[in-house]
């Protein structure tokens, strides 16, 4: 169906383009009216008339065919009030919808999504947090607008810590390696002190890397042990998580090795390559450091090794050539903004990523501690994943206990796995993406105010007017007539979702949506204030559960699609 918004956008654009084609009006919703056009202003201005005067103007040439009442408001805005019919057949069409609104895009693109991706050699901490979290989102988000997305787990799974991690692994031998590497953290930190104290040991990680990059058949062998290990460590924090991500999607760095030397050939070829001190570097224009001199990518360093820029310029090749990305999205910390920047304008250069291509990287701010300095342990350690989580089942569940619900223990343990999960994504999901965020689980788990529980409760509780019917609701037709000024504005937030869908994936910001979502559970705090659902009766009584059933429909998507589970009961 076509949304509210964009029926009333194309009929204003209409009006205006009669008095001057290609004008641009600017519909919002608005807390004064039901929606607020600008743009008279500038086109008042082009067309040296009053804006007061245009707007008048525009409202009497508007074809709204008694669907809704435009006012001149303030300097030339025009405020918009939808009639009741119009209401009432806007809510009908949307009760039908199984996607409220939100159309299906008409031109299916394929987005690569680059998110997560954390060293492998390590277990997931507090630093991978956003980065897996929104770019989850992210790819929800596109897959339900109807894109082909293909997710990348770009892990880092080469390089020195493998070496290191290899000979620790001979040393400790084979045995049981899901027992011996299990400890991810443990293991690591056993081969680091090693490499750090005793000197034949680094030689050996360091003979190891070479035969590693040499693609020694054995060295694969044991590096392969080690990677699957933590691979499978990884998949595992991600199903706790309740993120998509499987291991199908871990195509990490070592995946492009073999594409690293064609990339710097083709670049010599291209005449793009420059030596400097021994290193293979391209120099794309507009870059510079603080003394004004230029900077180097560099894509093969003095000892011949390849670094992490050339791993990034054979997946962009990859994504573009063999994936046919329309779009590629980097969900990556800000810190490497310059590191993408300069990837894409070599490839750019390079001819591998046409114009068509729309290419972002998607930046986010830290994850800070209650001090506001980084998120770390008390002693100072990073903080893992599993642990956080952990934490939060552990309050989620003692929040569950205190308000003594029904739930067997082991119905109450899962519902507490994904109120905790919801805490600790909403959290995330909520803040502007570039924005950095204190990490407080008290009031992340809260079930009230901002946060993802009071979502879920929100949901719970309209569920839980249909389970105290008794009986499965008929879901009758129904001539709505919104009487009250809490119903009216509840309707109209059902209006606004695809709008608010929409927005938040054009700008690649979860936290619009959030917001959304917040307003609408706030509509419905006022609703059940004002209005008694199962104590009303007759077409009042049938006219607010739909409006409860539309409500719960439109949080269960809004929710599922930013990867928050909608749970039934809470
Ligand atoms: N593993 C990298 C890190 O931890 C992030 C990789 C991001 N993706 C990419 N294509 N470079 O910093």
């Amino acid at each position: 169906m076509t949304s509210t918004y964009d029926t009333l956008l194309s009929r204003l654009q209409s009006a205006f383009d009669t008095l001057e084609a290609g004008a641009d009006p600017v519909l919002r919703t608005s807390d004064r009216s039901d929606y607020q056009a600008n743009g008279v202003m500038a086109l008042a201005k082009r067309l040296g008339r009053s804006p007061r005067d245009v707007a008048e103007d525009i409202v009497g040439r508007c074809d709204l065919e008694g669907v809704a009442t435009l006012e001149v408001a303030g300097p030339g805005f025009l405020n918009l009030t939808l009639t009741p019919e119009f209401l009432a057949h806007q809510l009908t069409q949307l009760r039908s919808d199984p996607r409220l609104g939100i159309e299906a895009v008409a031109m299916v693109k394929t987005v690569v999504v680059d998110y997560s991706a954390p060293n492998a050699a390590k277990e997931m901490h507090v630093g991978n947090l956003r980065s897996t979290v929104i770019g989850d989102a992210l790819a929800r988000m596109y897959r339900f607008a109807g894109h082909h997305v293909i997710a990348r787990n770009h892990v880092g799974d080469w390089g020195t810590p493998f070496a290191m991690l290899i000979e620790h692994l001979v040393d400790r031998g084979e045995g049981d390696t899901a027992f011996t590497i299990g400890d991810l953290d443990g293991f690591y930190k056993e081969a680091r002190t090693k490499f750090d104290a005793e000197e034949s040991f680094k030689e050996r990680a360091r003979a190891r890397v070479v035969a590693l990059q040499a693609g020694d058949p054995e060295t694969l062998r044991l590096w392969r042990i080690v990677v699957d290990q933590s691979i499978a460590y990884l998949d595992l924090v991600y199903q706790d998580l309740g993120i998509t991500l499987t291991i199908d999607d871990v195509v990490g760095e070592s995946f492009y090795d073999d594409m690293l030397s064609d990339v710097v050939t083709d670049l010599q070829v291209a005449g793009l390559i420059v030596e400097s001190g021994g290193a293979l570097c391209v120099f794309p224009p507009g870059f510079t450091n603080r003394d004004g001199d230029a900077l180097p990518l560099i894509v093969r360093k003095s000892d011949e090794g390849f670094g992490y820029a050339a791993t990034d310029l054979a997946a962009v090749r990859d994504r573009v050539d063999n994936l046919h990305a329309d779009e590629m999205l980097y969900v990556v910390g800000v810190p490497q903004a310059q590191h993408f920047e300069m990837v894409f304008a070599v490839a750019r250069m390079a001819g591998w990523l046409p114009e068509r291509v729309r290419c972002e990287h998607v930046t986010f701010g830290n994850v800070l501690g209650p001090d506001r300095k980084m998120f770390k342990s008390r002693s100072g350690d990073t903080i893992k994943l599993a642990t956080l989580l952990d934490e939060a089942v552990e309050r989620a569940d003692a929040a569950l206990i205190e308000r003594n619900t029904d739930l067997d223990e082991m119905a109450r343990t899962q519902l507490a796995v994904q109120i905790a999960r919801a805490a600790i994504k909403y959290a995330d999901l909520s803040t502007d993406r570039h924005h950095d965020y204190i990490f407080d689980l008290d009031r992340m788990i809260a079930f009230e105010g901002d946060t993802g529980p009071y979502l879920q409760y929100a949901h719970a509780r309209l569920r839980s007017i249909f389970r105290r019917l008794g009986a499965p609701w008929d879901a009758p037709s129904i001539a709505f007539s919104l009487d009250t000024a809490q119903e009216r504005q509840l309707a109209l937030g059902f209006l606004a979702f695809p709008e608010a869908f929409e927005a938040s994936l054009a700008s690649l910001q979860p936290h619009r949506l959030c917001v959304y979502l917040f307003d609408l559970a706030q509509r419905l705090t006022a609703f059940y204030d004002a209005c008694p659902v199962l104590t009303s009766e007759g077409a009042l009584r049938d006219q607010r559960l739909a409006l409860c059933d539309l409500a719960a429909r439109t949080l269960w998507i809004g929710l599922s699609v930013l990867g928050i589970d909608a749970p039934e009961q809470m």
